[in-house]
């Protein structure tokens, strides 16, 4: 596949954008302050898929978060900051995913995976 660049200057904190890539939906989170602190303080022993936050996004770039746009249950696309999490709500069965994309509330096992990404500057990603 062909890596992408994607510019992240115009997406302001709590704003989610979607893309494509390699034909599959991808969001990337601008998170807020209190997003970041809420998911840093989750424990992965609590959650249905451990995993902590910092596994899940780039060190010293904890405000964006970038993660397939698939629920992991069926394949629909969740609607951001909604749910009991403020993460994502999966309108199809119910699943729920917090502001790091973990799995929160079923029937969804697995959280949303991060695609392979790195930072080329401090706007600029690229994907793939
Ligand atoms: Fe999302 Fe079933 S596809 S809950």
């Amino acid at each position: 596949g062909v890596p992408i660049e994607i510019g992240l200057a115009a997406i302001a904190p709590g704003q989610i954008i979607s893309i494509f890539w390699r034909g599959k939906p991808i969001f990337i989170r601008h998170r807020t302050p209190d997003e970041i602190a809420k998911e840093q303080a989750t424990k992965p022993s609590e959650l249905m898929d451990p995993q902590s936050d910092a596994d899940r996004v780039k060190a010293g770039r904890e405000q964006w978060l970038v993660v397939f746009a698939s629920c992991t249950h069926l394949g629909c696309i969740p609607l951001g900051k909604q749910g009991e999490w403020g993460g994502w709500f999966c309108p199809c069965h119910g699943s729920q995913y917090d502001a790091s994309g973990r799995v929160r509330h079923g029937p969804a096992q697995l959280n949303l995976p991060v695609p392979p990404y790195a930072f080329v500057n401090d706007t600029t990603i690229r994907i793939g």
